[in-house]
């Protein structure tokens, strides 16, 4: 597998597998971050979250601010699949001490059911075990289906489920489903 982590540079090794590259996250990443989180909000989040309130969610939890911050905190890693220099899916995850937090896996949908969140999440478990973690934790919209099949499909069981409100200000309310993992 190929992630590499070092507290110096934070460097992961980039590999290949046809033409979908994995390699580690940058700022100028951004843009491109957040059409492939928008494109696949629109596409797995449309039954349960108006436009309105999928444009909130990204104007408050997807900033170049916070990126920039997320990139830079040496607890956390940030994968990015690139294809012919596009980005094309994303996924993160925090060392928690005991366990590591993933989130934000997100694939265009024009490239699911290809392989590529399968990647990404291997990425970042290879990670989590380099760093001596023994559990996975996520949480995730309950009424999303790709991802509810997806977490299941690669072993997650899913755990809580609870009810929020998506950012500071939104009235919509959402179902999130807390999953568990071994590492
Ligand atoms: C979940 C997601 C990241 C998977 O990425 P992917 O590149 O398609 O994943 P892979 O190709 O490695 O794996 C395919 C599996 O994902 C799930 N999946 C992907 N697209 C799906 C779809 N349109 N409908 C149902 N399941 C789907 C299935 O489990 C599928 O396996 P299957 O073909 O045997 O049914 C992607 O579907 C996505 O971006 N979903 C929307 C965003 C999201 O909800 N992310 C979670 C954060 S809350």
């Amino acid at each position: 597998m190929i992630v590499s982590n070092t507290t110096s540079d934070r460097a992961i090794a980039t590999a290949s597998s046809g033409d979908v590259i994995l390699r580690a996250a940058t700022t100028a990443d951004f843009a491109g971050v957040r059409e492939t989180i928008a494109a696949s909000m629109r596409e797995a989040f449309r039954a349960f979250m108006p436009p309105l309130e999928r444009a909130g969610y990204l104007r408050h939890w997807c900033t170049p601010e916070r990126f920039a911050r997320e990139i830079g905190d040496p607890r956390q890693v940030h994968v990015v699949a690139e294809q012919g220099g596009r980005v094309v899916g994303i996924g993160s995850a925090e060392d928690r001490v005991t366990y590591a937090e993933m989130w934000r896996l997100y694939v265009r949908p024009e490239a699911w059911r290809r392989g590529i969140g399968h990647r990404v999440w291997d990425e970042l478990t290879v990670w989590a075990r380099s760093r001596g973690l023994a559990r996975i934790h996520l949480e995730s919209f309950a009424d999303a289906a790709p991802s509810q099949r997806f977490y299941r499909g690669i072993g997650c069981a899913p755990d809580r489920l609870r009810v929020a409100t998506l950012f500071d200000g939104s009235t919509l309310r959402v179902r999130l489903r807390e999953y568990v993992a071994g590492l």
